[in-house]
């Protein structure tokens, strides 16, 4: 497959040639959507604008989540219009698929099944298949001599299917029941067989839940280049049987079988190539707002224009990072714009399409899962992306008002399951820290922001699994974690206690609620929520240790552990979960187990302090140690980069004073597990969490959410600057002696000695705060071959930790 030059990028630069020189760098021609497409990235390369609900694209038999699977031998078995990017649990929103079908002996002969019709791409020379890709387009030319191309506005899917010359009879189906999970059921179709509209629904399975939810499409055609009335055939279908002429599903079989859909024969350009354009809205309210969202959407099928009005707003969305690539790879400059393109696919912006209830405020769906993307999605939208920040957190916020709770796991309206603690927290915090002042503007209400924080951590849900936090257990007097719920039955699947993890990620969630508190000067709860910050204590074994041959002395000590109900410890392998854990098990939602952690092990879980980092050194006997015990994790391989949990371990050289070994473990990281390769992310993209995570690597940065500082090592460029379109104010962070980056991560001149910040010496090299960004500045870094750079000498010098009087 090739992701180069957009179709319309050529008309692009025609209206760019009179503009600024600089403007000629167009970011849609670095962004590779097939990046992590196998090898279980499970990333989405089809066409969607910027937090679409709408997300068409091709679907495989292979078995990446998002539909797409760019290895060759997989067949098509269709273009569905919804999608998730980069998630687990089962395959998610390959809804209502439609096919093309250029050839059969009869209407009633058409094979419809998926078995039956599915169809190999076309193989490129090169042995790939025949398939592009570009922000807001995809196109592919499938075995059977069909060219298909798909784009898209917010709620509406736009197909373009080029039949070949030999293709006597156009046909394309609708697939109602085959979601990629098979998991439709009470089939409906309407076809009107005068314009050829088919109205269809069916209720679907989620994919990280137990609920299950209603979907609605309403799919028009028309020719292009030539013009049609109506079909000339139409017709339910149940597995290959097409009932030819029938206009409703429910009339035309006796029993339902597991395949339904309908199909429709067109007549043929009579001067030329068959060319039949497919609109299909997309509603979860119902057929006729489907059919709204279509009509209201793209009135035209004018293809060129719903493509060109995409590629617009990823224009505008990706041109706010700029770059000077001047001495550096072209592939760094792709792997920078794709990450950021794929943080912008979820949540989608599904206002309108609520079933539940009704409100003036936006709605978002999609969150898999905010246990994922609070750490580093969030903070690079407060970089570039205020608005479409606030519209996230006034739709959450809304989702409380109704629900109770802020969202964690969302699809398709419904609560999918708890990861960890109740992270909603730190994304609105993450925001009210860092734009309180412009709150109001925006929409968002300080008051209905702090309640919702509030209820989160105060108000036990009836089920924490789906809902937040076993408030009740944390709030008695210690929050002992011990507390946290054993495995309870009843919602099987889902609810093992990960009683450690849970809690010291509470103590963090509780940690954003105290900078929000702060924020609105309520004194008493900001030192109320910084002390349940420090639970984490609680949870701390000073006297579990392991044997580590080579390193410290021999051994290890100090790891989080669980507890019995009587307060006294259980014991859990540090290595529990990790690649050297002698049980070999996994930490998976779906593991049954009570050791209490959650998809990493004790040993990566003991370094998740960020609120404190001061603190965690403290308890690991100081700095040298410390330094000691992060080269051991990197050189065991407990570091894992395919998981949230271990995101932060290679800046936290940062807190020990050695900013140098941040930058060369962060940039190791990268070379080892992330380039532009198809199988170029080691894991689950987790709906643009590690897309978040390598760009800010790139960016030479890592934030720390509902804070105001963000760490700082060096970029992979000369220069990289962020434009907030919010403040209007741009800031550029600039290398002053740039050489390159080392290929494999190692060594080289990028090491930061000393900062400037508008020209004078700032009072760190090891963290910029927020107002650098929101004055709109100029960063200048002098870079050294020397690692043992330190982060200054002032008080200031080293990152903030709430122990040291952090954050004040
Ligand atoms: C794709 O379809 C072809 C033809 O039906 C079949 O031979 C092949 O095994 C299929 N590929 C996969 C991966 O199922
Ligand atoms: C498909 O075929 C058309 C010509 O029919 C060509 O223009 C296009 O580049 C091919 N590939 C894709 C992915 O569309
Ligand atoms: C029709 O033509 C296409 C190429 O344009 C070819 O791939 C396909 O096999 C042909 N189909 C039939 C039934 O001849
Ligand atoms: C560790 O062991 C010492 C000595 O037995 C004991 O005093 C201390 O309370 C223990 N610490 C923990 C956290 O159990
Ligand atoms: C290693 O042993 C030395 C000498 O006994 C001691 O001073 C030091 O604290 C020990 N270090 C660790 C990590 O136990
Ligand atoms: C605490 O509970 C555990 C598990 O039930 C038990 O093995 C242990 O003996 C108890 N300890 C005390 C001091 O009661
Ligand atoms: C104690 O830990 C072991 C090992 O992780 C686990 O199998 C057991 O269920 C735990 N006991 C309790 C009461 O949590
Ligand atoms: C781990 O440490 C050992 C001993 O210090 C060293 O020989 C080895 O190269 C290291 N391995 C890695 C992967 O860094
Ligand atoms: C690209 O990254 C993947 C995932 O980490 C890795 O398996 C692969 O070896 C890397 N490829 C190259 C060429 O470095
Ligand atoms: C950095 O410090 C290490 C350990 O103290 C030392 O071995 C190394 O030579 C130092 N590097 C430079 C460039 O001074």
């Amino acid at each position: 497959m090739r992701a180069s030059i957009p179709p319309t990028i050529l008309l692009a630069f025609v209206q760019l040639v009179s503009a600024a020189t600089s403007v000629d760098f167009d970011p849609l021609q670095h962004v590779n959507l097939f990046i992590g497409t196998i090898n279980g990235g499970n990333t989405f390369p089809g066409a969607t604008v910027p937090h679409g609900m709408v997300k068409v694209g091709m679907d495989t038999d292979g078995n990446n989540f998002a539909g797409y699977d760019a290895r060759p031998q997989f067949n098509v078995t269709g273009f569905s219009q919804l999608h998730q990017s980069g998630t687990g649990g089962a395959v998610p929103l390959s809804n209502f698929k439609l096919f093309p079908v250029p050839q059969c002996s009869a209407f009633e002969q058409c094979l419809t099944t998926i078995a039956a019709r599915k169809t190999l791409r076309n193989i490129l020379p090169d042995g790939s298949p025949d398939d592009f890709a570009s922000p807001g387009y995809f196109s592919t030319n499938l075995s059977t001599g069909v060219r298909v191309e798909l784009t898209a506005t917010r709620r509406t899917a736009l197909h373009r299917y080029t039949f070949p010359a030999n293709s006597t009879t156009p046909r394309i189906l609708l697939d109602i029941t085959n979601d990629g999970q098979v998991s439709g059921i009470l089939p409906e179709l309407t076809i009107d067989p005068m314009s050829g509209r088919m109205q269809a629904s069916a209720n679907f399975a989620t994919s990280f839940g137990f609920a299950r939810y209603d979907a609605y499409a309403c799919v028009d055609f028309r020719g292009e280049g030539y013009s049609f009335d109506g079909p000339t055939e139409w017709g339910p279908y149940k597995i290959n049987y097409p009932d030819k002429n029938g206009v409703d599903l429910l009339q035309h079989y006796y029993s339902l079988g597991s395949e339904h859909g309908g199909l429709m024969s067109f007549p043929k350009n009579p001067s030329g190539t068959s060319t039949i354009l497919a609109r299909v809205g997309i509603s979860f309210v119902s057929t006729a707002q489907a059919c709204e969202n279509a009509e209201e959407e793209i009135p035209q099928f004018d293809f060129a224009q719903v493509l060109a009005n995409s590629e617009h707003q990823w224009r505008d969305i990706l041109g706010r990072v700029q770059v000077d690539s001047t001495g550096v790879d072209k592939d760094t400059v792709t792997m920078l714009y794709s990450s950021l393109y794929r943080t912008h696919i979820v949540p989608g912006d599904y206002t309108g399409e609520n079933a539940k209830w009704k409100s003036a405020e936006p709605y978002y769906d999609a969150f898999y899962c905010n246990w994922d993307t609070y750490r580093t999605l969030f903070p690079l939208m407060s970089l570039h992306d205020p608005e479409n920040f606030a519209r996230i957190v006034r739709g959450m916020i809304d989702i409380q008002k109704h629900e109770g709770w802020l969202p964690e796991g969302r699809e398709a309206g419904q609560q999918q399951f708890i990861q960890g603690g109740s992270h909603g927290d730190p994304i609105l915090g993450e925001f009210f820290v860092k734009y309180s002042k412009q709150a109001a503007s925006l929409g968002v209400s300080a008051t209905d922001l702090y309640n919702a924080l509030l209820a989160d951590a105060e108000n036990t849900p009836p089920n924490w699994n789906l809902q937040g936090r076993q408030a009740d257990v944390w709030k008695t007097k210690d929050g002992v974690e011990r507390k946290l719920s054993t495995p309870d039955t009843t919602y099987p699947g889902g609810a093992n206690t990960k009683q450690v993890s849970r809690a010291i990620e509470y103590a963090f969630d509780d940690f954003a609620i105290s900078q929000v508190a702060k924020t609105l000067g309520k004194k008493a709860d900001a030192k109320k929520y910084a002390g349940r910050a420090q639970n984490y204590h609680n949870s701390w074994n000073a006297n579990v240790s392991l044997d580590v041959p080579g390193f410290f002395n021999g051994s290890v000590s100090g790891f989080f552990q669980p507890k019995f109900a009587n307060g006294t410890w259980n014991f859990t392998d540090p290595r529990h979960c990790s690649v050297h854990d002698p049980a070999q098990a996994t930490c998976f939602l779906n593991a049954i187990r009570r050791d209490g952690f959650y998809e990493s092990s004790p040993i990566v879980y003991s370094q998740y302090v960020p609120q404190d980092t001061a603190n965690l050194i403290a308890l690991q006997g100081g700095n040298e140690l410390f330094i000691e015990r992060l080269n051991w994790i990197f050189n065991q391989s407990y570091f894992d980069s395919t998981n949230e949990p271990s995101q932060q371990i290679p800046f936290m050289y940062h807190y020990a004073n050695a900013p140098g070994l941040s930058t060369q473990r962060s940039r190791q990281v990268i070379s080892a597990a992330f380039n532009t390769s198809l199988n170029g992310l080691p894991g689950n993209d987790d709906s643009g969490a590690m897309a978040s995570y390598v760009f800010f690597y790139l960016a030479g940065m890592y934030p720390l959410p509902a804070t105001k500082q963000i760490l700082l090592s060096s970029p992979y460029f000369p220069s990289i600057s962020f434009t907030n379109p919010l403040l209007k104010k741009t800031t550029t962070i600039k290398v002053t002696n740039f050489v390159g980056n080392p290929s494999d991560g190692t060594g080289g001149t990028v090491f930061v000695k000393s900062v400037k910040v508008n020209g004078k010496a700032y009072k760190s090299n090891c963290y910029l705060e927020w107002d650098v960004f929101t004055s709109g500045s100029t960063v200048e870094l002098e870079l050294t071959d020397d690692i043992n750079v330190t982060c200054g000498k002032g008080k200031d010098a080293l990152p903030p930790s709430l122990s040291t009087g952090g954050y004040d």
